[in-house]
């Protein structure tokens, strides 16, 4: 049993590979190395000891998809990370982010149609629920209009999923909507490698606790939160990557009630920015610079899980404390620099 992993050399995708090498699982990877970097595998396999497959590939070539498949029939399942994500970027260049995130995805999902049976685990997010109106927030909580073409992709892409499997039996389909994902493995091997200044707060609060960056600029501290600052799921991308596994092992082994689920993957706890700001100082005993500065847009006020669902149909719980996941990521700082 093969188990193809897409954008398999990015931050999740990697993590998740160890975790499906772990489980004893036969792993390619295809990734496009526009966003990460093949050496990526040296530290998977340093891991685990196992050396994934690997195949260079731009999954916008529909004849590139389809020979894959006609060479690797014996996949029986695929996790698809494989998309471009900056939020920002895809305000300015929305058809890049609706080529590449809308166009891969159907070209999969017309290969996995044409098998006897097919898993298919889909990497989505909760910026599908935008501000949500109740915290924690439940996969029933209404999809709202996306803040931007990044966003979008997410909700179309779980669209088009749920009307493939209504009308294909013999495909089984799980979107999993992540929360904040953080930190890096335990064993320093694999970790977040942001391109650039870093868009996300941990690794902007790493790269200034480590002199990279001058100072963290606080988006805003007047939204209506105790201590004024945005609210966020932050999980460990271990504890997130194992929840994939859980949830293709679901599929494998078909305990699905219905062929297409949705989960939300968080801690179902919401910490502040202040909060990651302390969390931050705790784990490496250094005071962090930083200044409140004004709000950025398109940001919302609060998101964190209701992971009961998660919890109790796939059996899977985040186990990492924040400050346990912001050593990881302290500690793979302090590697990748010193590198
Ligand atoms: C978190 C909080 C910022 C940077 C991201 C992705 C989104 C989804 C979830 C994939 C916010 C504040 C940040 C900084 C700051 N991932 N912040 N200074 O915006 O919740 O969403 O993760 O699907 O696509 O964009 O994460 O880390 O950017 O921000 O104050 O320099 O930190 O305002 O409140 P976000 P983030």
């Amino acid at each position: 049993m093969k188990i193809l992993v897409t954008g398999g050399l990015g931050f999740i995708g990697s993590h998740t590979v160890v975790e499906l090498q772990n489980e004893g699982l036969e792993v390619v990877i295809i990734d496009d190395c526009s966003n990460a970097d093949e050496k990526v595998l040296e530290g998977i396999q340093t891991i685990t000891g196992k050396r994934p497959l690997f195949e260079k590939i731009d999954l916008r070539d529909k004849s590139m998809v389809e020979s894959f498949f006609a060479r690797h029939q014996d996949v029986v399942g695929v996790i698809h990370f494989a998309a471009s994500k900056a939020v920002g970027e895809s305000v300015v260049k929305p058809l890049l982010y609706y080529e590449n995130n809308i166009g891969t995805l159907v070209y999969i999902l017309q290969a996995l149609s044409q098998k006897q049976r097919a898993s298919f685990i889909f990497s989505s997010s909760c910026t599908v629920y935008g501000q949500a109106d109740e915290m924690p927030i439940t996969e029933d909580a209404p999809v709202k209009a996306a803040e931007s073409p990044y966003g979008n992709t997410k909700q179309i892409g779980e669209e088009i999923i749920a009307d493939t499997c209504k009308v294909t039996p013999s495909l089984n389909a799980i979107a999993l909507r992540y929360f904040n994902p953080m930190g890096a493995h335990p064993s320093v091997e694999i970790g977040e490698l942001p391109i650039g200044v870093p868009q996300n707060l941990v690794p902007f609060i790493t790269q200034t606790g480590m002199g990279i960056r001058e100072q963290l600029a606080v988006f805003g501290d007047d939204y209506p939160t105790e201590d004024g600052t945005c609210i966020r799921d932050y999980i460990h991308v271990v504890d997130l990557a194992k929840a994939h596994v859980v949830a293709l092992q679901r599929l494998l082994q078909a305990k699905n009630e219905e062929n297409y689920e949705v989960f939300n993957v968080g801690t179902g706890k919401g910490s502040s920015v202040l909060e990651v700001i302390q969390s931050f100082e705790r784990v490496s005993g250094e005071k962090l610079n930083y200044k409140i500065v004004d709000r950025r847009v398109g940001d919302i006020v609060s998101a964190y899980a209701n992971t009961k669902k998660a919890n109790q149909v796939l059996g899977w719980k985040a186990e990492s404390t924040l400050d346990e996941a912001m050593k990881s990521a302290w500690d793979w700082e302090k590697k990748v620099r010193k590198a």
